[in-house]
């Protein structure tokens, strides 16, 4: 988990990240889940070379890792405490409460060749 710094005063609270300092990389790409469904399962997958930092910017939801070897779940729910995911690292979410918003940091641009997206090819990987 990685813990943000947090700027509070009576006019609410404030939250930064700088690539190469906060997050152990250069961030390369911001994107964000939101409209999410309640019932919805994302990820299934896992990067070949990617890093991410995950966040629950609002809401909450349920994030499990899989690295070949052992399996982890988490619940995100603070937006200051993020979850890395280094690559070869299989993860799925689901949980997503009402109006969740989820934020990711990642290490480069979007890149469909570097997903692994069959788990057994994942786990070939990891095992090679
Ligand atoms: P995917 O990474 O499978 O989403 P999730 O892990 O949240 O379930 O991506 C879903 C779709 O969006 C897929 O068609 C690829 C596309 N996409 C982009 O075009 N750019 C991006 O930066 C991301 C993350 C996804």
């Amino acid at each position: 988990m990685i813990d943000l710094p947090v700027v509070s005063d009576p006019r609410g609270d404030l939250t930064f990240v700088e690539g190469g300092n906060h997050v152990p990389f250069d961030i390369r790409r911001v994107y964000y889940l939101y409209n999410v469904p309640v019932d919805a399962e994302r990820g299934g997958h896992a990067h070949r070379e990617l890093e991410q930092v995950v966040f629950a910017l609002s809401g909450s939801f349920r994030i499990k890792i899989d690295d070949g070897n052992s399996k982890s779940e988490y619940v995100l729910r603070d937006p200051r405490r993020g979850l890395y995911i280094n690559k070869l690292v299989w993860r799925e979410m689901d949980n997503f409460s009402q109006g969740a918003v989820c934020m990711v940091l990642a290490s480069r641009p979007y890149d469909e060749t570097d997903y692994y997206r069959d788990y057994g090819d994942f786990l070939a990987a990891t095992s090679a």
